[in-house]
């Protein structure tokens, strides 16, 4: 099967969304600082773009988990593979995803965080597939709906693959090489 990649999002419209989620966030934590947390990997373009445009004091933190294997489903069972950076105790949470599909991966580590209390906790997210909804997660910034296709690029990845690409697009396969 061939792949292919079909644009949904140049990398124009979301260099502009993320500029605008930005000023959002510049207005709602005006005089504070706020902490980012990169859901590595896909989130990793998303929070270097974002962070650039952010004008309030900003740290940063990684930590992995994991929902999906090579596939294109979800496998359900959300894993914790990196627990580092993990000091959130009175911190201004920002957790930064590069999409949210089921909303388990992301239910799960709210749960978690907030046990570490925070001072305020978000989840600012590039995508949402609100149709692939599982676990109900509130979501505080959005950059753009999708419906439920299966994305790659700017940090998502198929088999660890398209992370690379400036732009987002869909993934299809079509017969050939
Ligand atoms: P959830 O737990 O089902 O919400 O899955 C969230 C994670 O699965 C996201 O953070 C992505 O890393 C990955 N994911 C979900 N949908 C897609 C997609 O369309 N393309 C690439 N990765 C995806
Ligand atoms: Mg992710």
């Amino acid at each position: 099967m061939k792949e292919e990649v079909n644009v949904l999002f140049k990398e124009e419209q979301l260099m502009s969304k993320i500029r605008e989620i930005a000023d959002q966030i510049n207005r709602d934590y005006e005089g504070k600082e706020v902490y980012l947390l990169c859901i590595l990997k896909g989130s990793v373009y998303f929070t270097c773009e974002l962070s650039k445009y952010i004008k309030v004091p900003v740290k940063l933190g990684f930590l992995s988990v994991s929902s999906y294997g090579d596939g294109m489903t979800s496998s359900g069972a959300v894993e914790l593979s990196n627990d580092v950076d993990l000091d959130v105790k009175g911190k201004n949470v920002i957790v930064v995803e590069d999409i949210v599909d089921s909303g388990r991966t992301l239910a799960f580590l709210l749960h978690m965080l907030a046990k570490r209390k925070p001072e305020s906790l978000r989840l600012c997210t590039l995508l949402d597939k609100p149709g692939s909804r599982v676990t109900e997660v509130a979501v505080d910034y959005v950059g753009f709906e999708v419906p439920d296709v299966f994305v790659v690029g700017f940090g998502m990845d198929y088999a660890q693959k398209y992370r690379n690409l400036p732009y987002i697009g869909e993934l299809v396969f079509k017969e050939g090489k």
